[in-house]
């Protein structure tokens, strides 16, 4: 089957057809699929109906597969599947429950010592309304700075805590959806540069995020936060995002390398939602 590429009409994003993703890609899949990743950000792959083993079994010559930290959000039987949503025994959202537009962009496991390169979610259940996923290209945000912001930016260490996450979900009424049932210490600060240089493009990203980035180094927090609210409402103007419009049997593969992303915020009075995760480990150093 060949394979086909329609990008979405923003700076990231492109439709994939022709890929099935009950087959465990061939080397020529894989290098053809690794070539759009690397050009679009985040490929989509509408239509499909795979079973929990099969994404597992697809995203695994990606990289090395995490087993998500979180036990409790783990689909049984499937350790490499972290389930998001409102569908299990807890909630899963990080999206504002007060319905506001005040996102929570991240790059997935950022917080974490080995972060994520890509992750690919599965769409089983989304509500008719709301509940997408909005990326945003880093690229765009780096090369949008002027060259003395950029040459500031370069030469500063952002700090992670998921710490920054369960403060912004407690403001926001959310309970527990940061709190769960971790299979390793999770409450570390962990320091990547502000700008890294994605290592299969050699271009520039800016490595941020809007809750759980809690600092800069060497900077109070109040100049810190208002320096890190000022560079993500820029980074991720609408001309550098796109939002996706779930449907069941939908696969997003994105490259947290260069992309962030936020869910947006549902009723969950009224709807189910259902992702299935999988994450592919960082195999590069952050530079
Ligand atoms: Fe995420």
């Amino acid at each position: 089957m060949t394979i086909e590429c329609t990008p979405l009409g923003n700076r990231i994003g492109a439709v994939v057809r022709g890929v099935s993703l009950k087959d465990v890609p061939d080397g020529e899949t894989l290098d053809t699929l690794e070539t759009l990743l690397e050009e679009w950000g985040a490929l989509v792959f509408p239509d499909q109906e795979i079973t929990p083993a099969e994404q597992v079994a697809f995203s695994r010559p990606f990289g090395p597969l995490e087993e998500t930290a979180r036990i409790d959000a783990r689909l049984e039987g499937q350790p490499e599947i972290f389930v998001v949503g409102n569908t299990g025994k807890r909630i899963v959202s990080f999206a504002p429950a007060d319905g506001s537009d005040d996102l929570e962009w991240h790059a997935d496991h950022m917080h974490l010592k080995v972060p994520a390169r890509a992750s690919m979610l599965y769409c089983k259940e989304t509500p008719s309304v709301g509940g997408e996923t909005v990326f945003a290209c880093m690229y765009s945000a780096y090369d949008a700075l002027s060259p003395e912001e950029q040459a500031q930016a370069e030469s500063l260490t952002a700090l992670h805590s998921v710490s920054g996450l369960q403060k912004y979900l407690k403001t926001k009424g959310e309970k527990g959806a940061a709190e769960g049932e971790y299979a390793s210490p999770q409450q570390l600060t962990v320091r990547w540069p502000l700008v890294r240089t994605h290592p299969l493009t050699g271009r520039k990203a800016l490595y941020v995020g809007s809750k759980v980035t809690i600092g800069i180094e060497g900077w109070d927090e109040d100049r810190a936060r208002a320096y890190l609210d000022d560079l993500l409402a820029r980074a991720t103007v609408p001309e550098f995002r796109y939002s996706h419009p779930w449907k069941p049997g939908d696969a997003v593969l994105w490259d947290n390398r260069r992309v962030l992303h936020a869910g947006t915020p549902f009723d969950g009075s009224l709807y189910r939602r259902e992702m299935h995760r999988t994450t592919i480990r960082e195999d590069q150093p952050i530079l």
